[in-house]
């Protein structure tokens, strides 16, 4: 018996060192140690032993018991840290590789100059507002001085939805809109930068385009401060040295109007194929707003003056980055707007 007993012991223990895995450990276990064990097997026969036998065989299965056990503890904590070391290391990363390039969005054209513009007339204390796409005829002409029938409408190709409702054909419409809303007549100072349509489309129209439009209304505004604001503007927007003609013009909501040309930027004056040899580029319209749209709009034009200005931001875009084709700015193909990622 004293001689089995050592055996299981030596098996078990040996057993033990050679296992590998947490399974296998706890198959030992059942095996020496489990209801059905070897071990267990020996504690039960110890009722047939001598009473003299009994202790000292009782004791021995003990201790190879304890042994085990130990034993089988230690193992485990050994072969517990070896797993989760490997663990560890299949999830090491290596935080100095370089990392997957992310392919990330850039600004479209328009909205860089959009937001250009904004930023310097927020800078002047101009507020920046928006009005419906979906105009109808009285704001987008009636209340800016073109009656129903007007010849002046032949101008602008318009979306008509019904005989009240059309697309705007120009931001201007907004001015009506601002002037009416402004109850307490507080000087109005705004650009409004929008979407606009009209029944056209070639390389240098689109049938949407965006302007931005400008208009100030307070006492004593005068043609001074629409010079003067508008050489701001397109210096800003096209270098220091760019020079302003204005034309006489016709508009129905200014009187006097302008229109406004920029010195051509490419060739500085001199004459080139982008301003057909003339050296200026046409690129605002403009004026003093007329006293019937004061009028119609809620101010006493005997008090009141003000001026106005309207340019199509499609056309800024396009000499700002080079674009020659105005439909580019619509179609949405990735290969034009990537030329535009930012590289900051
Ligand atoms: N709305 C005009 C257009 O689309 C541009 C324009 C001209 C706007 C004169 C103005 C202005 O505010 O005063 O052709």
């Amino acid at each position: 018996m004293e001689e089995k007993i050592s055996n299981i012991k030596e098996q078990a223990l040996k057993e033990i060192e050679q296992s590998n895995d947490i399974k296998s450990l706890e198959n030992l276990k059942v095996k020496y140690l489990g209801k059905k064990g070897e071990l267990t097997a020996l504690l039960k026969i110890m009722g047939t032993l001598s009473p003299e036998e009994r202790p000292k065989m009782g004791s021995l299965v003990n201790s190879a018991k304890n042994e085990i056990t130990e034993k089988m503890q230690s193992k485990e904590e050994v072969l517990k840290n070896e797993e989760l070391a490997k663990e560890l290391e299949s999830e090491k990363i290596d935080v100095t590789l370089p990392a997957t390039k992310q392919r990330r969005g850039s600004k479209h054209p328009l909205n860089r100059v959009i937001e250009e513009i904004e930023d310097l007339f927020v800078s002047m204390g101009y507020d920046v507002v928006s009005g419906p796409e979906l105009e109808t005829d009285e704001y987008c002409f009636e209340r800016l001085n073109l009656p129903k029938g007007h010849p002046a409408r032949d101008m602008q190709d318009s979306f008509y939805i019904s005989p009240e409702y059309l697309l705007r054909t120009q931001t201007s419409a907004v001015q009506a809109r601002a002037m009416i809303a402004n109850k307490e007549k507080t000087p109005i100072r705004i650009i409004v930068p929008g979407k606009t349509f009209r029944r056209e489309d070639d390389a240098t129209h689109s049938h949407q385009f965006n302007q931005v439009e400008g208009l100030v209304v307070d006492k004593n505004i005068s043609f001074a401060d629409l010079k003067g604001t508008l050489e701001i503007f397109m210096k800003h927007m096209l270098g220091e040295d760019t020079k302003l003609r204005f034309r006489p013009s016709y508009f129905p909501f200014t009187e006097p109007s302008y229109e406004v040309d920029v010195s051509c930027f490419k060739c500085g004056g001199k004459g080139c194929n982008l301003c057909k040899q003339t050296g200026w580029i046409e690129l605002l319209g403009s004026g003093i707003v007329h006293p019937n749209v004061l009028e119609m709009n809620g101010y006493d034009p005997t008090i009141y003056s003000g001026f106005a200005f309207g340019t199509g931001l499609d056309r800024l875009a396009m000499f700002r980055y080079g674009i020659t084709d105005i439909r580019l700015l619509y179609a949405n193909d990735v290969r034009f707007l990537n030329q535009f990622d930012r590289k900051d």
